[in-house]
């Protein structure tokens, strides 16, 4: 959660930051803030409540000047959203301003101990503490332990790098919890410094500039050369040289630069209304390129190699332990289908924040997969970093963020080609995900001799046939999804139906209608209806309901129906084109392309539910791509 970025070099900072920080919005966007350092060497410190747009608004009345900056984009964690609580903070002195991603889980303990030596806190941010501890050891480190009260902007002289190292390691030392932190002193000069620990940080390289961000996307206006900084390091950028990365034991560590292969577009809304919108729009293309060049036998062993195995490696494996958190969860639930269909291993997908608190059994010879959008989900991270401890284990990402922290926490990482997803929805990324698991669960598959090479090539071209299947759903159904959420609108509740393949589309559906248009929808597994959810059906309840035709549990799926039916329910029916089997059950039905088998449909139903939550949230008025409470990568627990 929250977006922090930082720039060095010659043009004006605030411009800068503004276009950096409006595309890390997705991160966190109750309030926002930024500090210019001005010719003078004043720290300008502007702090709103609100987008960035207000902190545009509030910048554009009175302007800062300045080459030098960090900002901020806030979730908020610790506080309600307010000037006071947003970032940037300071210390007591005004020397030290900083700004923070993460959670820092001793703060009450180190805000106490601040307290009773005499430092005032200006809000009641966890973030604070951290200013106020440099404030203390730079006290310390200048010969004077109790520099709180005075300024120690009237010592100005300019620290060396080893000086500054010295202060980030007492500090980190002292903080428990995940900590991204941008900081600026006054004491060091023309010095701008990114600490990471357990949330992501990233350098871009320009000409004679530098910045700092949470995640690419805010460098792509900018820049396409990157150095990642990695965890428990510490980067410090001077002016006109090279940025110089750190251990938090004070090593110098080398990195050279990395290319991000996404074009500046990818992260524009092109012509569409709302991130969302296009992203629905981009499921094709990124479900194709997601595909490219890994499915069929004369792939096999790269894509194999890519996801760290052999052929021989993928026979060792006897289990699959799948990680994830909300829609990257639900790709891993159809997951469980595929795999158990294909390779005949025990697959179980698990919510990553409830796995670490459990006494799963992992036993040797477990598959681990990790899987995630951002790659920086903080219970997604912790829930691989214990089922990695078990001996045994050989682990794999899925992830759509390159470079990012789960890509390096995995012993190997199968990319979801889908370029930025921006939305705080995620819709292109799932399918994506379910693009890799088809890939995935295939070429186990074969590796294991499980199917052989005919049924390898025709699952492949079936699996091929994907992206023109969703275009066409696409093209057809944006006005009829439209069409239902103007008549819907007003409905306080949805239920989601499927079986078998579709249960997990209908937890997905519903999701995706919650967290943008705010109604409460719940999916079910249709046959448990009758054992209690069916209470909730009266007069007029919407059911949106997946009953395609090739499915195994087609006739069921239809019965469960018509005891929703019967009990007054609206039912909202997804089935094949030219199947009129629901329609006399069906308050409106959606079509959409048959594939030759089920296994492949899920990601064409999960794309009709993207549309229509996207136009509800819309018709409402809501704010689409960012909405309220959320936040795109969440990593705090
Ligand atoms: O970045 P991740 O895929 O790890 O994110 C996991 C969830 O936070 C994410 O899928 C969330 O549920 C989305 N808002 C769903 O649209």
């Amino acid at each position: 959660m929250c977006g922090i970025v930082g720039y060095l070099g010659k043009k004006e900072a605030a411009a800068i930051l503004l276009e950096s920080l409006k595309r890390l919005e997705y991160r966190g966007y109750d309030s926002a803030g930024l500090c210019v350092v001005s010719p003078k060497g004043r720290f300008e410190i502007v702090r709103v409540v609100g987008k960035i747009v207000k902190l545009e608004e509030r910048l554009k009345k009175s302007p800062v000047a300045g080459t030098l900056a960090l900002g901020h984009s806030r979730w908020a964690t610790h506080g309600r959203p307010s000037e006071e609580n947003a970032h940037p903070h300071s210390d007591c002195t005004g020397n030290i301003v900083l700004v923070h991603n993460g959670i820092i889980e001793n703060y009450l303990e180190l805000k106490e101990g601040l307290l009773k030596k005499g430092h005032k806190f200006q809000s009641e941010t966890d973030t604070e503490v951290i200013a106020h501890l440099f404030e203390e050891e730079m006290g310390i480190a200048a010969g004077s332990p109790k520099s709180h009260g005075r300024s120690i902007g009237k010592e100005a002289r300019t620290w060396s790098d080893r000086a500054v190292l010295k202060m980030i390691a007492r500090v980190s030392r002292r903080l428990k919890g995940a900590y991204a932190l941008v900081v600026l002193c006054k004491l060091w000069g023309r010095k701008i410094v990114g600490v990471r620990k357990d949330c992501p940080l990233v350098v871009g390289v320009g000409e004679g500039e530098w910045f700092l961000a949470s995640d690419m996307p805010a460098l792509l206006p900018f820049t396409k050369e990157v150095i990642f900084i990695e965890e428990g390091e510490t980067v410090i950028l001077n002016e006109g040289i090279r940025p110089a990365l750190y251990s938090f034991q004070g090593r110098p560590v080398r990195r050279a630069t990395s290319q991000i292969p996404w074009d500046p577009l990818m992260a524009e809304k092109g012509g569409h209304k709302h991130f969302m919108h296009k992203e629905i729009h981009e499921a094709p293309r990124s479900f194709e390129d997601t595909l490219r060049g890994r499915v069929y036998e004369e792939n096999l062993d790269s894509f194999l190699g890519e996801a760290g195995l052999s052929v021989a490696g993928a026979r060792q494996i006897r289990r699959v332990q799948i990680l994830a958190c909300g829609t990257a969860y639900h790709s891993g639930l159809v997951a469980e289908y595929l795999f158990e269909k294909w390779t005949g291993l025990p697959c179980h997908a698990e919510i990553a924040s409830e796995f670490r608190y459990k006494n799963r059994v992992i036993e040797p010879g477990t598959l681990v997969i990790a899987v995630s959008q951002s790659g920086e989900t903080a219970d997604t991270i912790a829930a691989l970093r214990l089922a990695r401890s078990h001996p045994g284990v050989t682990t794999l990402g899925i992830v759509n963020q390159i470079g990012s922290t789960l890509t390096r926490e995995t012993a190997a990482t199968l990319y979801t080609r889908c370029g930025p997803e921006i939305g705080v929805a995620s819709t292109k990324a799932f399918l994506a995900q379910l693009a890799v698991f088809y890939l995935l669960s295939l070429a186990l598959a074969r590796a294991g001799g499980r199917v052989n090479p005919k049924e390898f090539q025709a699952l492949g071209s079936e699996l091929l046939r994907v992206p023109a299947a969703l275009h066409s759903i696409l093209a057809h159904i944006e006005n009829l999804t439209l069409e239902l959420a103007h008549e819907l609108q007003d409905v306080k509740s949805f239920i989601y139906l499927g079986r078998h393949l579709f249960y997990p589309i209908a937890l997905e559906g519903a999701l995706k209608l919650k967290e943008i248009s705010y109604i409460h929808a719940e999916g079910f597994a249709a046959g448990e209806m009758k054992h209690g959810p069916i209470a909730l059906i009266e007069l007029g309840t919407p059911v949106f309901a997946f009953a395609l035709k090739n499915s195994s549990v087609y006739q069921k799926v239809r019965s469960n129906l018509e005891e929703v039916r019967a009990r007054g329910a609206k039912i909202i029916s997804v089935v094949h084109e030219k199947d009129h089997g629901l329609d006399a059950l069906s308050h409106r039905v959606i079509s959409i392309p048959a594939m030759s088998q089920e296994w492949f449909e899920p990601p064409l139903a999960a794309l009709v539910t993207q549309l229509f939550a996207y136009h509800m949230a819309g018709v409402k008025g809501l704010d689409v791509d960012q909405p309220r409470n959320l936040a795109k990568s969440v990593t705090v627990e």
